[in-house]
This record gives C-alpha cells, sequence and structure tokens, in this order.
C-alpha cells in the first residue's frame, strides 16, 4: 500500500483532479494570468472548485455570494453554476486582483453574470442588505473576519440555503490552543461559531492534496 505521505496525498489529488475535472482552457487561463500579475496562488484547488460548482448546483442556486475574489478561479466555478440570469456577487478588497479577476470571468464567458464589488468585504456587505436573498455563500477571505462574514452570511441568505467557509484546517494548526495566527484563531473561532450558532447546521470536511493539509466547513441556514 502507498505511504500516506504528503507527495502521495498530492499526486492522488492530481489524479482526481485529472479524472473528474480534466482540462479547462478558461481556469487554466484564469489561474496563469493570476500567476503572471503576481497574486498569491492560494485559490481553491480544482477538486474544491468543482465541488463548489456541483454544491451550487445541487442546491439550486442562482444567486450567489462570494466573499474573497482572488483571481476569480473560484467565481468562475460559481457562475458556471448559477446558469444564464444567475447572479454572483463577489467582494474583493484589492483593486488589482478585481481587474485580474475580471478579464479572466469575462474571458471564460460567464461575465453577464458576475459583479465584482471592490472594497472592504465589512463595508460591502451591509450594502447589500435588503437585496434579494442569497441561495449560497462562499468565504474566502481574511480569515480574522470570519465570524463577521458567517454573521452576514446569516442574515443575507435566504432560510435553506448554503454557506461554505474555507480553510478551515490549516495544516491541522487549528487543534494547537497555543496558535495566535491570526488565520487559524480565525478559523477556529469560525468552526465555533458554526457549532454554536442556532442559525447554522453545519460540518466540515479535512482535505489534503495540491492545496497541503486545510478543509472546508458547509452549514445550512436553518
Ligand atoms: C490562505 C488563504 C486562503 O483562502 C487559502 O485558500 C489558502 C491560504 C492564506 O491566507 O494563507
Ligand atoms: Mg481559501
Amino acid at each position: 500500500m502507498a505511504e500516506p505521505t504528503a507527495e502521495n496525498w498530492r499526486r492522488t489529488d492530481e489524479f482526481l483532479a485529472d479524472t473528474l475535472v480534466g482540462q479547462d482552457a478558461a481556469l487554466d487561463a484564469a489561474l496563469s494570468a493570476q500567476r503572471e500579475a503576481g497574486l498569491p496562488d492560494i485559490e481553491v484547488a480544482p477538486v474544491s472548485g468543482k465541488l463548489l460548482n456541483l454544491v451550487a448546483r445541487m442546491s439550486g442556486a442562482r444567486r450567489v455570494l462570494e466573499i474573497g475574489t482572488l483571481g476569480g478561479y473560484s467565481t468562475i466555478w460559481l457562475a458556471r453554476a448559477v446558469g444564464e440570469g444567475g447572479a454572483v456577487i463577489s467582494i474583493e478588497a484589492e483593486p488589482v486582483n478585481a481587474a485580474v479577476a475580471r478579464r479572466s470571468i469575462d474571458a471564460a464567458g460567464v461575465g453577464d453574470r458576475v459583479a465584482i464589488r471592490i472594497g472592504r468585504a465589512t463595508d460591502v456587505l451591509p450594502t447589500l442588505e435588503g437585496s434579494d436573498p442569497f441561495d449560497l455563500v462562499f468565504i474566502d477571505a481574511d480569515k480574522e473576519s470570519n465570524t463577521v462574514y458567517l454573521d452576514w452570511a446569516a442574515r443575507l441568505s435566504r432560510p435553506g440555503g448554503v454557506v461554505i467557509l474555507d480553510n478551515i484546517g490549516r495544516d491541522g494548526e487549528i487543534m494547537n490552543s497555543d496558535a495566535r495566527d491570526p488565520r487559524v484563531t480565525g478559523a477556529r473561532d469560525g468552526l465555533r461559531m458554526l457549532g454554536e450558532d442556532p442559525r447554522f447546521d453545519a460540518t466540515a470536511l479535512q482535505t489534503v492534496g495540491v492545496k497541503g493539509w486545510d478543509g472546508a466547513a458547509i452549514a445550512l441556514i436553518v
């Protein structure tokens, strides 16, 4: 039996992506554009991007909110899921990231369904109050604000909506009670909120592979 080394996890993840996700010119171009622009390569793994797409389709999501656009990789997966007439609103704090994402999303042919809102999410989210409720919210931004974003996700979603919170594993550091890294404490605070706040019914999946050891939480708005 193969050893469960990081290298074997990575190779297995690549096999899963090759077998189940396959090559995708628009997504590959988005990643190249992101890399060329010097953005960090912290987008979701291909298998996780496809998971976002499938969960959105399985739940019939037509209106999606993304917090943290980066270079638009996950945005394209979500925009494909909502279909024609659907909408993705994606919030990005960095104008440079938003410009890279805009070009890639347009090149992917889903630009008409994606609105990128440039600004800090804590400033942009209150402006969405009163708009139609969201069917799915994907939170993938500064981890120290996870509980603030989860609160907004609950307020802006319809009952039965889905919330997905990225990066809940952080190389296992969430178990380390001495951890002071705000990305780790933010992940843990988000998980605690998902466990305790009655507006959510949640679980989490650890992931390991091309993006290392991490994971995502998924919640139903009840
Ligand atoms: C980081 C952020 C992410 O959203 C991610 O998927 C991986 C890493 C980070 O800030 O380190
Ligand atoms: Mg992430």
